[in-house]
């Protein structure tokens, strides 16, 4: 699977990964700037906060409720495309997904 992260600036990157990676851990592992992950993937920092694109969000994981309450506390606006990285995986049914980061994390 692919994952394209764009930037606020209008840049993006693109990013090739192993099924099963988190968001977060492929925008950490490939230095994207923007996505800290600073609870290591724990759901509790929201440093990891990104605007999923609406047409992937039907094949999306459940917001658990921890993801839930974290979601509150990011420091870009939450809005209904708000998920935590850490907690979206990469699947065959998310290939080529397109992500928006934030322009504040922290
Ligand atoms: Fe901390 Fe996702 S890395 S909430």
């Amino acid at each position: 699977p692919t994952i394209t992260f764009a930037q606020a600036t209008g840049e993006s990157t693109e990013v090739t990964v192993e099924e099963g990676t988190s968001l977060m851990r492929a925008a950490v592992t490939n230095g994207i700037e923007g996505i800290v992950g600073e609870c290591g993937g724990q759901a509790m920092c929201a440093t990891c906060h990104v605007y999923v694109r609406p047409e992937f969000a039907s094949e999306l994981p459940s917001v658990s409720d921890d993801e839930d309450e974290m979601l509150d506390c990011t420091t870009a606006e939450r809005t209904d495309a708000s998920r935590l990285g850490c907690q979206v995986k990469m699947s065959g049914s998310l290939a080529s997904i397109v992500v928006d980061v934030p322009s504040d994390q922290v």
